[in-house]
């Protein structure tokens, strides 16, 4: 029988709770506000984290309202969030990333929450590199949820041994672990090519080939000569030898589907950030031994972070109260840890114990602070840390196109790369 974890459980019972209180809530709502957040938290273990948000927020007498967009990496609901603040309807609050957040303050779309942030003193409690992606003009527009490690390898541990490897750590080694993994029968990449997905593995291919500087060079200062030169040449042909080893339902296939792949044995490597753990330990795997984790093969010294975060749109009166305990309700601690437990990802607050956590995410700690301290901590370009959407769209476009398009050469597409990353 598969044992359940005791956090799970410790979920099920809150959802419980929640679901036998209505009268409570809504006797609570009379008093209090509404909270309508924007999110694409749609999978099992992203509905079992949000369920959390939503079972504090009714607690205080409010009422939750999900604007749900299910696309996975948020593409689309950007697009959906930014009809609704044109039309003067925006939501109470929307997960939106690093980059897009300092976008909406700068329109002046986004409500100060500086008086919970400092009440509750979140500069004391966050690392410095969060709480500045927080902040415009030095006051809070948006609360921190949580911190996501995009640079991780799961491995089927039994995939491994029946090939009689050990975890990757170069490129070449990933290689000849796949090889002997498709000699063996087994699909070796479990890959998807939703295009968010396809940048989130080739930017940790571009630190594999060519290390933490190089990526800084080409994703976060966009420099002309990283973006064609060579290293990212030999980035492009190392990520298209990827497409040999990935099974051939990938194509379409979203990121739930490859993880299940993964998860039921039926591939032997995933390449995806750790929200895929939480799908894993929902289909009852142990990650760190049925499911091993390590860094992306070349980047074990860096750490690739993609921040969920919850921006605060402007409110009417009737709804502020409601918006500050939403902030307030975000960096609660017992909260970061029922959020984060569910959501494979690590608390952003510095001061949650991980004793109930997993081993990946003690190592997705441990690596975070080492990666602090040694300027290896790296904004993720898929995940809009490092870049506005659309620069971001435009460079996920080129990758798509030559994954997709074996004509398309690697030069060519290293200058295509340059060309729209500088485009206005
Ligand atoms: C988000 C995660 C989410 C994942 C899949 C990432 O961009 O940060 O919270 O689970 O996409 O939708």
């Amino acid at each position: 029988m598969t044992r359940r974890p005791a956090w799970r459980s410790a979920l099920l019972l809150s959802a419980l709770l929640a679901a036998l209180l209505p009268a409570a809530s809504s006797m609570g709502a009379a008093s209090g506000g509404e909270v309508e957040v924007l999110h694409f938290w749609t999978s099992g273990s992203e509905a079992g984290a949000v369920a959390e948000l939503k079972s504090s927020l009714h607690r205080k007498g409010h009422v939750w309202k999900n604007f749900t967009v299910a696309n996975g990496g948020g593409g689309l609901a950007m697009v959906m969030l930014a009809s609704r603040v044109n039309s003067g309807n925006p939501p109470t609050a929307a997960q939106i990333k690093g980059a897009a957040i300092q976008e909406w303050a700068h329109r002046g779309g986004l409500s100060s929450i500086d008086d919970v942030a400092r009440a509750d003193h979140w500069n004391a409690l966050l690392p410095h590199s969060v709480s500045e992606t927080m902040q415009h003009n030095g006051r809070y527009v948006a609360a921190p949820l949580n911190v996501h490690r995009v640079n991780w390898l799961w491995i089927d541990a039994a995939a491994l041994k029946k090939v009689n490897a050990r975890p990757p750590t170069s490129w070449d080694e990933f290689f000849a672990v796949a090889e002997a993994m498709k000699k063996a029968g087994i699909i070796p990449v479990a890959h998807s090519s939703q295009s968010w997905l396809d940048m989130g593995t080739f930017e940790s291919v571009a630190i594999g080939v060519g290390g933490a500087e190089f990526y800084q060079r080409a994703f976060v200062q966009l420099d002309a000569g990283a973006l064609a030169g060579p290293q990212m040449v030999k980035t492009l042909n190392t990520y298209r030898r990827l497409k040999q080893y990935s099974g051939s339902q990938s194509s379409g296939q979203d990121w739930v589907a490859s993880t299940a792949m993964l998860t039921h044995g039926k591939a032997g490597m995933l390449l995806m950030g750790d929200w895929a753990k939480a799908e894993m330990q929902a289909a009852g795997k142990r990650p760190g031994s049925d499911i091993l984790c390590v860094a992306m093969p070349g980047t074990a010294q860096t750490f690739v972070f993609d921040i969920d975060a919850l921006a605060m749109f402007q409110v009417n009166d009737k709804n502020k109260q409601a918006q500050r305990d939403l902030a307030h309700a975000v960096m609660d601690k017992d909260f970061q840890l029922a959020f984060n437990l569910a959501k494979g990802s690590i608390p952003v607050r510095q001061d949650v114990s991980l004793e109930r956590f997993d081993d990946c995410a003690r190592r997705a700690s441990a690596d975070f602070k080492a990666s602090a301290k040694r300027g290896t901590l790296l904004p993720s370009l898929a995940h809009g840390m490092a870049q506005p959407a659309h620069t971001v769209a435009r460079m996920w476009d080129v990758i798509n196109q030559f994954w997709s398009n074996e004509r398309m050469s690697a030069d060519d597409a290293a200058a295509r790369l340059a060309a729209v990353a500088r485009q206005p």
